[in-house]
């Protein structure tokens, strides 16, 4: 398929609300994902949602086995999410690191629930219904927020804590 540009903050379209998926058997929808896997994984991504390529669709891939951008980030399955409802399964938030494709060279604190469930279909249009934490939990609230139009640094609540990837962590491979 092909590598899409990837939409950049300052952006309107990261901005708007996706819609729903309607047609789950259709070769559009496998082309949109055949083409957000190829765009993730040239650019080094552990998550990407449609909008990020200029698609208003709610529609989100994500998983990694071992990444450079988050060496001590536990393993995510490989997953294609349409459609998402996401529920916050504790009160409970914690602190953790993010970057974003559409905000690259940038990392910033952002609080997420530590656990939360997530239902939504795969391409198939099959149910998928999961109960997370950790680093899982916090890769899909990162892309869902990209459905409703927030970026990390929206979320971000302290900004001593956010800034350039090569000054806060020199240790990181430059990607
Ligand atoms: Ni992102």
């Amino acid at each position: 398929m092909a590598i899409r540009e990837i939409l950049r903050m300052g952006d309107e379209r990261l901005l708007h609300v996706a819609e729903p998926v309607t047609q789950f058997d259709d070769p559009l929808l496998q082309n949109l994902v055949a083409d957000m896997r190829d765009t993730m994984a040239a650019a080094g991504g552990v998550g990407l949602a449609a909008p990020q390529i200029g698609v208003g669709l709610q529609v989100v891939i994500f998983g990694v086995g071992r990444s450079e951008r988050y060496p001590d980030a536990e393993p995510v399955p490989e997953t294609i999410l349409i459609n998402p409802i996401l529920t916050p399964m504790a009160d409970d938030e914690e602190l953790g690191w993010e970057g974003c494709l559409s905000v690259p060279g940038l990392r910033g604190e952002v609080p997420r629930f530590t656990h939360v469930r997530y239902r939504g279909f795969d391409l198939q249009g099959h149910p998928i219904d999961r109960t997370v934490g950790g680093f899982h939990a916090r890769v899909v609230q990162h892309e869902c927020d990209h459905l409703i139009g927030m970026l990390f640094p929206m979320r971000v609540r302290d900004f001593r804590r956010f800034g350039f990837t090569e000054v806060l962590f020199p240790e990181l491979p430059r990607l």
